[in-house]
């Protein structure tokens, strides 16, 4: 055995991975554990959504290999879905590629364009997983910082200090994870402006867009979007459906026939059943969106008062499925994360995890049911 590949040295095993073992040990061990770590949506899809698994699934015609671009209909609600929900015009046969989620899409859409020793923009605090596969893609992460002073928004005078001669893309998240900081056209037709500038792709991963938000946004709503700019959208976190792994990656036709290609040598297809699925959440109207947020809003002002209790500073305009907490001036997360294991059985996300602009916040997750934050109050009393 002459050891593992530099791509597997280069990185550590996903942070939920490892963490939620110790937690499930601490269940077993019996202890009340909250869990407010993971953004897993603990509310079930729509009926409509489970039935058209159920009504696919019983056919003895659906289990076989599915297309490597998904069925025509599926692509054909995506965008119906981006024409309704943002007003954005996309082909459904040559700007759609469906993906098993938009994690695995990161993957495919840095392999497409990423050769060893290109550098790649990555937000921090932002999400883990574009580090790792950079990384793994032996490219490199260059970190443009977000700032609560700056609203987690690009810093643009920084970002144009920057060395870009080598950066190829640039991952963008908004409404932002972990922070919950808007989509904001403004910030999106800068960033366009920048892509465009300095011939970086810019790839917006924007499965929160209609998470506490009235107003959902695209970045394929700035003109000429689509030159510059690839979107990932998903179902896990707007249609309750996180486990079924269901998500799409739009962009121009030349962009998606090459992750296509990638994507095409690595999986064979969707189960029909979960694209029958996924058709019919698309089509489902706002009141779908509205009867969420509902529930997530009553939710977070528990985790308000929560946080409040725990002397912590948040914000309250924000957007996603989490509550982005400060910690009190030199204390850690891993400090408060450790305290609320061990004594309250309460567990959160250190915010070190997002990368080091994320130390000296925690994360709590909004896929908490009201009685278990209310348990979770009482805790701390
Ligand atoms: C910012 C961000 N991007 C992508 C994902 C992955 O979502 P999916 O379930 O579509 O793979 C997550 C999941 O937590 C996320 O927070």
């Amino acid at each position: 055995m002459k050891g593992f590949s530099k791509r597997t040295d280069s990185i550590q095993e996903y942070y939920f991975s490892q963490k939620l073992k110790e937690v499930n040990r601490l269940r077993e061990e019996g202890k009340p554990i909250i869990n407010m770590g993971i953004g897993s949506p603990d509310l079930p899809p729509h009926p409509s959504v489970v039935d058209a698994l159920h009504q696919s699934s019983s056919l003895p015609t659906s289990h076989g290999y599915q297309g490597y671009q998904g069925i025509p209909a599926l692509r054909t609600a995506y965008a119906d879905f981006y024409q309704s929900h943002y007003g954005v015009n996309l082909l459904a046969d040559a700007e759609i590629l469906p993906l098993l989620g938009s994690k695995e899409g990161i993957m495919h859409i840095s392999m497409t364009f990423l050769d060893e020793g290109d550098q790649v923009l990555v937000p921090n605090p932002g999400y883990p997983t574009y580090t790792s596969v950079t990384k793994m893609l032996l490219a490199e992460p260059v970190y443009y910082d977000l700032k609560s002073e700056n609203g987690w928004y690009p810093d643009f005078d920084e970002l144009e200090k920057k060395d870009l001669g080598k950066v190829k893309l640039m991952w963008v998240n908004y409404p932002h994870m972990p922070t919950g900081a808007k989509a904001d056209l403004k910030v999106l037709e800068k960033l366009i402006a920048f892509g465009r500038k300095h011939h970086i792709i810019i790839v917006n991963d924007n499965p929160y867009s209609f998470v506490l938000e009235d107003n959902p946004k695209s970045i394929f709503q700035i003109t000429g979007a689509k030159e510059v700019a690839l979107e990932l959208n998903s179902l896990s976190k707007t249609s309750n459906m996180a486990g079924w792994r269901v998500g799409f990656v739009a962009g121009k036709p030349e962009w998606i026939t090459a992750i296509t290609k990638v994507k095409s040598n690595m999986d064979s297809g969707m189960f029909l059943g979960i694209q029958q699925g996924a058709i019919a959440a698309m089509s489902l109207g706002r009141d779908w969106y509205g009867g969420l947020n509902e529930i997530y809003s009553k939710r977070r002002k528990l985790i308000w008062e929560l946080a409040e209790k725990l002397g912590l500073e948040f914000e309250k305009d924000t957007a996603g499925m989490f509550v982005w907490a400060k910690l009190p001036q030199g204390k850690t997360s891993d400090e408060l994360l450790d305290n609320l294991l061990y004594n309250k059985s309460i567990f959160v996300t250190p915010g070190h995890i997002f990368g080091t602009q994320g130390e000296g916040y925690i994360r709590f997750s909004l896929c908490v049911k009201e009685e278990s934050i209310k348990e979770a109050i009482n805790r701390l009393s």
